[in-house]
Formats: structure tokens, C-alpha cells, sequence
């Protein structure tokens, strides 16, 4: 059996509904991939002085998001056997899966129901409190001097230097999570790459993105002038999705209550280790995106690119490296038919559910999963009607909820002064809590009060007027900080 949910239509009755079994249709996919090995591949000339470099980011921690380091620890053995050295891997992971209680095999991560461990040898560069976009940015530009903590290897890249770029988590319009707050926001994110690209220091650059509404993150801003390539798992105004998930088809080992990996990163690499790197090319494995999505489009996300799409037909053993076990693979090896996936925003609310089910009746734990249940969907509830609330405020009863949902046009960024959606964020979040991994969907609200002129005062009063008494407690910024 195998179900659905849609992105950010959760409420605690759909929970409970799917969780007693409720079937509804799925993703259907393509389960075989077409045949393109007619090319004879001309013999890759070797790149001299051309150094490979490569970061990865899980964007995440907690269990519940087993799938963003296990996404992360299977890139890195990808490129290790691709022949990338690890002193040119930076990985950026909260490490705090393996090791796990809940973790049903201690001191492995997997990343596929039938796949072996993935996490031993990943270098520990930056983990737990070091795992900032403040590190994610100092490391990218080469910048010792700017790194806390860590191992303090950075991207110490020459000017016919390679870069590849993966990240892996929560997504929101405009922004992708961390998990030491704030998040990483796409202008800053744009500056770096610029920074980066004025400091002369890579030919070519390839960054592969996963996370909801990833595609906010470059649509509309992306320059075409740095050499850099980007994929994103989906548009600027849909969810990405877990894969691999308890109860869906295919499911994760019955010993696991967590999805194991991400659809769009699980393609993207299955693809990489089932193809000779050598004659695979990058917009090769852009086609994984059908894979993403049903072929009508209506389910799953839509795979996107953006930035410089003229090295396109570079081969990908150029940012992946090449395995030579892999040589004779004949580029034809079919999909798994993958036809299940749930949406990165509900994958924890799963989670919580699998384990009150499968703890014991009357006792503590299971009350104390119960009440995080309950704390969890209440909050999740007071962000959305106080948002919705602020909006009617704002812009009048009728008008509130569609100025504040309202997408900008295709090719246009979801707003233009990134400074002031970082104040509104804060704003907001000072008066009514957190906005957590759930309520960052929102980010699209505040960048519409931005695009609309509103005031910070103005913001401020609302924000008073709709939270005012609630009382955030554990959702508190001041436990948290602030996600701006
Ligand atoms: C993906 O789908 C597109 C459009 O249906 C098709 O042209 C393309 O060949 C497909 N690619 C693969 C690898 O199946
Ligand atoms: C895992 O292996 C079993 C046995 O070989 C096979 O039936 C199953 O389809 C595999 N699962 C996936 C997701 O590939
Ligand atoms: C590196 O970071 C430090 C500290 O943030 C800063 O003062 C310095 O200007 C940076 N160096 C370069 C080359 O950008
Ligand atoms: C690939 O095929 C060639 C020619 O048949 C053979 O010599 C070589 O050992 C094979 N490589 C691998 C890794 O299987």
C-alpha cells in the first residue's frame, strides 16, 4: 500500500486518516529509462591541473530527518570512489543519526531499503553547532580566517578548478534551513557565488539542490555569467519529497520509522552510480527528473535548472570523478520503480505517528509522543491563522489570503529587497514564535508584504495584533533564535 500527502494541506484528521490506512493514487513513474548509448563516447581527454572540489550541506538535524545526512553520506562515498580526495570534500553534516537511540543499526546510516552503510569514512569536517550558513559561505569562498570551529577545511580552489555543490534539506520560497539558525537566504546565497566567482578561483561550477520551493532560490536571480550550472528538485512553489518511507512502496527495512532518502537525490544519485560517469553527461542526468514527477505532472515535483546552461554537455566525471568499476555499465539500467514519496514537511509528523503506534500503551513514552504530537500540530496551526490573520490586517479581510499566497511571475524573484524579508521574518517571529521548519513555507507571506511596501511598523502592530498573549514557550526565538 502506498499513499500521498499533499504539500501543506496537513491537518491532524489527514494524519490520523492516512495513519489508519486510507489508500489514495500515487506518483506513477516511468520505470524505464530510455535507451541512449548509440553515441560512441570520444575518450575523455585527462584535465590537467584541473582539481575536482566538492560540498556537501544536510541542511538538517533529529532523527526525523534521517534522510537529509543519509542523502549526504551516500554523495560523499559517490564521489570518494569517483576518485574526488577528501581533502577536497567538505561535508557539512549535524552528525547526530548514526549514533542515534532511535537508529535501529548503531552506527550505520543507509540510504536505499537494500543499501549498505553509507556513513562510514565521511570526514567529520563540520558537525553539530558548526554545521551555520556563516561556515557554508566561509568555506566556499576559501576563507580560513572566517571559519568557527571545524576542521577548517575550506574550498582552497585555482582558477581551472571544478566545483560541485549538493544540498539536501527543508526548503521554503527564498530560503533553505540549517540547523543552527538563521537559515540561508538566496541573496545572500547569490553574493557568495559572485563573490566567489570576482575571486577567480573555478572554471566551472555544478550546484544540485533538494529541498521544497528550491527553485525560489535561483529563479529571477540567478546570473548566467558565473560558470555556474544548478539543478533544484523542484520549482520555486512546490514541496520536494522524501522517499523511501515507512508505509510507502518501496518502504525502508520494517525496523525503520523514517524515510531514508530524498526522490530527486536518490535519483540523481542512483543515476550517478549506475552510469559510466565517463559518457553520462550533466544534462543526461537532468532526465532524472522524470523520475520526480508523474508524467502528468499533477504529483511529485518538477526537476528545474538555472544559472549557465552551455557546459551542459560536459561529461559528468568532470564535478563526480569516475569509477572505473562502473566502465562497462551499459547506461541502461531501469529505474526502480519508485511509487511512493511524501513531502518533505510532513515527513516528521509521520514519524512522530510510526513511533506512538509503535510504543506501549499507558506508558510515558507513548504520552510523551502523544503530547509532542499535539504541541507540534497546534503550533503549526497558530502559524498559519496568525499569518492569515496578519494578511487580512494588512491587506483587508477579502484581499488578505491571495496577496499573501500570490506567486510573482515566472522569471521574477520572489522578492526584491531580501533585507526587509529577513526584518518581517524577525518581526513576526519576536511576536508569535518560531516559524520551525513547517511555518518557513510562509516565507512567500512576508516577501509579499515586502513586494506590497508594507512597513516594518506596520508589520509589527499586526504581528501584536494577531499574537499578542501567545504564549510561545518552546517555539520562544530566544530558545530557538531567529530563522532571519
Ligand atoms: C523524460 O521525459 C521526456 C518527456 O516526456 C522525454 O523526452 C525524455 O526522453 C525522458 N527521459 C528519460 C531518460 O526517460
Ligand atoms: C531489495 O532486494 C529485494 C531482494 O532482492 C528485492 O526484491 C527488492 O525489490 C529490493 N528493493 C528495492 C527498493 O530495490
Ligand atoms: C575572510 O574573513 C575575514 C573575517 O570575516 C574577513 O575579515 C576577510 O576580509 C576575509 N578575507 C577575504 C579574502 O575575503
Ligand atoms: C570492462 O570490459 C573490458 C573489455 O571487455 C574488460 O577488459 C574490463 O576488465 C571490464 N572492466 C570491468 C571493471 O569490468
Amino acid at each position: 500500500m502506498a499513499r500521498r500527502w499533499v504539500c501543506g494541506l496537513l491537518s491532524l484528521l489527514a494524519v490520523a486518516a492516512a495513519a489508519e490506512g486510507n489508500a489514495e493514487p500515487l506518483i506513477r513513474l516511468p520505470t524505464q529509462q530510455n535507451e541512449h548509448d548509440a553515441a560512441p563516447a570520444p575518450a575523455p581527454s585527462a584535465e590537467e591541473g584541473v582539481t575536482r572540489w566538492a560540498v556537501l550541506v544536510a541542511g538538517s538535524s533529529g532523527y526525523v530527518n534521517y534522510r537529509h545526512q543519509a542523502d549526504v553520506c551516500h554523495a560523499y562515498q559517490i564521489l570518494k570512489r569517483g576518485g574526488l580526495k577528501e581533502e577536497n570534500i567538505v561535508v557539512f553534516m549535524y552528525d547526530d543519526i548514526a549514533n542515534n537511540p532511535l537508529n535501529p543499526r548503531r552506527g550505520v546510516i543507509i540510504n536505499h531499503p537494500n543499501g549498505t552503510d553509507v556513513y562510514a569514512g565521511v570526514p567529520k569536517d563540520y558537525t553539530g553547532d558548526q554545521v551555520t550558513t556563516k561556515n557554508f559561505f566561509a568555506v566556499l569562498l576559501g576563507n580560513k580566517t572566517a571559519v568557527t570551529g571545524g576542521s577548517r577545511k575550506v574550498i582552497n580552489s585555482k582558477p581551472n578548478d571544478h566545483i560541485f555543490i549538493y544540498y539536501t534539506d527543508h526548503g521554503s520560497p527564498g530560503s533553505l534551513g540549517m540547523p543552527n539558525l538563521p537559515s540561508l537566504y538566496a541573496g545572500d546565497f547569490i553574493k557568495v557565488l559572485r563573490e566567489k566567482h570576482a575571486s577567480k578561483s573555478y572554471s566551472k561550477m555544478v550546484i544540485y539542490v533538494e529541498a521544497c520551493e528550491s527553485g525560489s532560490m535561483f529563479e529571477g536571480i540567478m546570473p548566467q555569467d558565473l560558470n555556474i550550472y544548478v539543478t533544484t528538485a523542484a520549482n520555486a512553489v512546490e514541496s520536494s519529497w522524501g522517499t523511501y518511507c515507512p508505509g510507502l512502496n518501496p518502504s525502508p527495512p520494517h525496523e525503520y520509522l523514517t524515510c531514508l532518502g530524498d526522490l530527486y537525490s536518490v535519483s540523481w544519485m542512483e543515476n550517478s552510480e549506475t552510469h559510466n560517469l565517463k559518457k553520462e553527461t550533466i544534462k543526461d542526468q537532468y532526465e532524472v527528473k522524470n523520475r520526480t514527477a508523474s508524467s502528468d505532472y499533477i504529483t511529485g515535483s518538477h526537476v528545474m535548472e538555472y544559472g549557465d546552461k552551455t557546459f551542459k554537455d560536459d561529461k559528468l566525471f568532470l564535478y563526480q570523478g569516475f569509477d572505473p568499476a562502473k566502465a562497462n555499465n551499459t547506461n541502461r539500467v531501469p529505474f526502480p520503480g519508485l511509487e511512493g514519496a511524501v513531502n518533505q514537511r510532513d515527513a516528521d509528523i509521520i514519524f512522530m505517528w510510526k513511533r506512538y503506534e509503535q510504543l506501549n500503551g499507558g506508558s510515558q513514552d507513548k504520552l510523551r509522543v502523544l503530547k509532542e504530537i499535539k504541541e507540534t500540530v497546534a503550533h503549526r496551526v497558530h502559524l498559519d491563522s496568525s499569518i492569515d490573520f496578519i494578511g487580512k490586517l494588512v491587506f483587508g479581510f477579502e484581499k488578505g489570503p491571495s496577496m499573501l499566497e500570490a506567486p510573482r511571475s515566472s522569471g521574477q524573484a520572489v522578492v526584491d529587497d531580501w533585507d526587509c524579508l529577513k526584518r518581517m521574518v524577525r518581526v513576526f517571529e519576536s511576536h508569535c514564535g518560531s516559524l520551525t521548519q513547517y511555518g518557513m513555507k510562509h516565507t512567500r507571506a512576508f516577501a509579499n508584504l515586502c513586494n506590497n511596501g508594507v512597513s516594518e511598523a506596520e508589520m509589527k502592530e499586526a504581528s501584536i495584533s494577531a499574537c499578542g498573549g501567545y504564549n510561545s514557550a518552546k517555539w520562544s526565538p530566544l530558545v530557538l533564535g531567529y530563522s532571519a
